[in-house]
């Protein structure tokens, strides 16, 4: 989306309401207006609830039934939609909300409604532009071989395409040992080696050939299983030229780094939004932990507060506790995820991330509430928040 003006478009059969809503509408100065006057409003209905970036206002009229019937049935509805109607007509309720409306808005009454209303839709369709214009990029990396970087990636990954509706490009770049595609039960036909190959002729579309589609919203970029790179086979500048292109297409991307400070993995830590650092709860890890930030903040010159700990397989019982590591590490940025061997185990088994196999389980609410940080967004709540259907009675 390139842009944030919200076109808003009032649709009846009596021009003289409409143009009386338009002056009550206070939040205006930064929209498009538009009134569509007709006696037969569905077309009118048909063409412009396409928009996403528009919020329309219908008023119904003395067909109301039909036109919510048809609202209901179109397809492709990107609008907010709010309706003005005849409130004590109660089966109308069921109709608008099949329909997918924002809110209902009762035609005797709605000069007291109509500015608070649409100023909430507007506020909310407003953040959701903000979120998907935002990119971020998440750094995940281990301070050992096998703390759960892969599957803390794979998680994040996956609760940002699921719960934010924003598309989502996770990048395997542990090109000797890789194991996204396991995580996801997914092998690539054309591999991220194959797209730096050919960087040079890729543009934003063409890339997503080397890319292999989990959902609608997750697309993953990885290394061949069969063929292994040597650390320094990468280019780098073929490498920041496929970030930047993914930058153009994607909201957020996550980097699932291997444990190696080398060209490579610095400039992606570089241009990461965060970096997350995956560790269990030993004194070994801890003692990695500290060493890892210390490059990271001294020589590469990383804000700490770009740092985020993740402390994996968290034992509530163990006697290192997470103040140890505070202490051991100088970095107040902690995180904790369950150990879970059995839901762990079976998600691998199933080659599907745990938050989808498992997604009210203590560890995937662990991995929801991580993921909401790094991505910083906002989820998505119910629709029903939004949908004032008790101020109707
Ligand atoms: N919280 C956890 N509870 C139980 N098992 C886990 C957990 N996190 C990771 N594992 C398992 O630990 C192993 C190593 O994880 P992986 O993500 O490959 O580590 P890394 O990428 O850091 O080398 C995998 O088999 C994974 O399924
Ligand atoms: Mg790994």
């Amino acid at each position: 989306m390139a842009e944030t003006k919200i076109n808003v478009i009032l649709i009846g059969d009596n021009q003289q309401s409409l143009a009386k809503q338009q002056a009550i509408l206070s939040g205006l100065a930064d929209c498009n207006c538009k009134i569509i006057c007709s006696k037969t409003i569905i077309d009118a209905m048909a063409k412009q609830t396409q928009d996403e970036q528009a919020i329309v206002i219908i008023n119904l009229t003395d067909n109301s039934s039909k036109e919510l019937q048809f609202l209901n049935e179109l397809n492709g509805k990107k609008a907010a939609i709010i309706i003005i109607g005849d409130h004590d007509n109660v089966s109308l309720l069921s109709l608008a909300i099949r329909a997918g409306v924002k809110d209902f808005i009762d035609a005797k009454n709605y000069e007291a409604q109509l500015n608070t209303v649409f100023c909430n839709v507007k506020k909310s369709i407003t953040q959701q532009y903000k979120s998907s214009n935002t990119k971020r990029i998440n750094a995940i990396i281990n301070a050992k071989g096998g703390s759960g970087a892969s599957f803390i990636a794979s998680n994040i990954a996956y609760v940002l395409s699921k719960d934010t509706h924003l598309k989502v490009a996770l990048l395997d770049l542990d090109v000797q040992f890789g194991s996204i595609g396991l995580n996801f039960d997914k092998t690539p036909k054309y591999t991220l080696t194959d797209g730096l190959a050919v960087i040079d002729d890729l543009d934003a579309i063409s890339l997503e050939a080397y890319m292999v589609k989990y959902s609608d919203t997750l697309s993953l970029l990885m290394p061949s299983p069969t063929e292994i790179l040597l650390p320094g086979e990468v280019d780098v500048k073929a490498l920041q030229k496929m970030l930047d292109l993914l930058k153009t297409q994607y909201s957020q991307i996550i980097v699932d780094l291997p444990r190696l400070i080398d060209p490579v993995s610095s400039i992606v830590m570089e241009q990461a939004n965060q970096i997350t650092l995956v560790l269990q709860q030993s004194l070994a890890q801890f003692r990695d932990g500290r060493r890892l930030i210390q490059i990271l903040n001294k020589d590469l010159d990383m804000p700490l507060e770009k740092i985020t700990i993740v402390v994996n397989r968290y034992d509530p019982k163990n006697s290192l506790r997470i103040e140890d590591l505070k202490n051991i590490v100088h970095h107040d940025q902690v995180y904790t995820i369950t150990n879970d061997y059995e839901r762990v185990a079976s998600a691998s088994n199933l080659g599907v991330p745990l938050c989808e196999s498992s997604p009210h389980s203590k560890i995937a609410h662990e991995l929801k509430e991580l993921a909401k940080n790094l991505g910083q967004l906002e989820f998505e709540t119910p629709k029903k928040k939004s949908f004032n259907i008790f101020s109707w009675f």
